[in-house]
């Protein structure tokens, strides 16, 4: 049902050109020095990032990873730090690097705040009733590993940084995503609902 739901959701608002898409798969193996150079400082070599600010990587879609990395490169997606990172990676780097990270595990954490992360549940699971916030888990999966290729991983994620992204969206910072997905859902939630919501997804495992 939830599976079928995001499908629907999928096709009557994604715009093919900027969605995830099936990419050929990189080689795992052939992005191990880049990650001990470079990524590891703030991902960590397995994708646990250690730093709230830094997302989680490890686990997440392939085509998602492979994505982001080209919308950092392209500008799509404008973060200054991700931007001078990717600078240097060609296409092939950022597959191989793409593919190194999804076959990471990502390590499970708890909620912070427990209260907080009940009502980010029920957000999650139903979304909200009258300012038409959408459940996430129709786009994101019941567990939160997201559903590829479109529609990425949030299990266990930081919190601070789901908060991030969610307002990111909501001011059009962050504007890379299909059809306008995120900007559309965050416009409708307040700053608690965010909160509530981010904490919930960082105990999802
Ligand atoms: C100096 C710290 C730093 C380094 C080094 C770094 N990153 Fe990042 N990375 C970040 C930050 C901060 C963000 C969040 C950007 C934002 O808020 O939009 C991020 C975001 C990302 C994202 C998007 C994650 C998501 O869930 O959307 C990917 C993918 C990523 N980095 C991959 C890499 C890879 C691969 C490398 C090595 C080539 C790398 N990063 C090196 C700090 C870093
Ligand atoms: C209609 C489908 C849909 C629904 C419903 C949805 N999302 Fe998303 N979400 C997406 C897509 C698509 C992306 C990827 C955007 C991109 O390609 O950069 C995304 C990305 C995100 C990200 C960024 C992830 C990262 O690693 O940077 C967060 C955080 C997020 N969504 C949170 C939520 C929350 C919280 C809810 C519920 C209130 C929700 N989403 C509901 C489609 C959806």
């Amino acid at each position: 049902m939830k599976t079928q739901l995001a499908l629907i959701l999928a096709a009557t608002l994604s715009v093919p050109a900027l969605a995830a898409e099936p990419v050929a798969k990189g080689d795992p193996k052939a992005a191990t020095s880049i990650v001990t150079q470079v990524c590891a400082a703030c991902h960590s070599t397995d994708g646990n990032s250690a730093t709230p600010a830094n997302p989680t990587i490890a686990g997440q879609g392939y085509e998602y990873l492979y994505k982001q990395l080209m919308d950092f490169k392209s500008g799509e997606r404008k973060n200054p730090v991700m931007a001078g990172i990717v600078a240097n990676l060609s296409p092939a780097d950022m597959k191989n690097l793409a593919a190194y990270f999804s076959e990471k595990q990502a390590k499970p954490r708890t909620a912070k705040d427990k209260d907080k992360a009940l009502l980010g549940q029920k957000i999650y699971r139903g979304g909200v009733q009258g300012s038409g916030v959408p459940a996430c888990a129709s786009c994101h999966g019941a567990d939160g590993r997201g559903i590829p290729v479109q529609f990425p991983r949030l299990a266990g994620q930081h919190a601070a940084y789901t908060q991030l992204q969610l307002n990111s969206f909501r001011a059009g910072e962050r504007a890379n995503d299909a059809a306008k997905m995120m900007r559309v859902i965050s416009a409708k939630m307040t700053p608690q609902e965010m909160e509530a919501v981010a904490q919930y997804i960082e105990g999802m495992r």
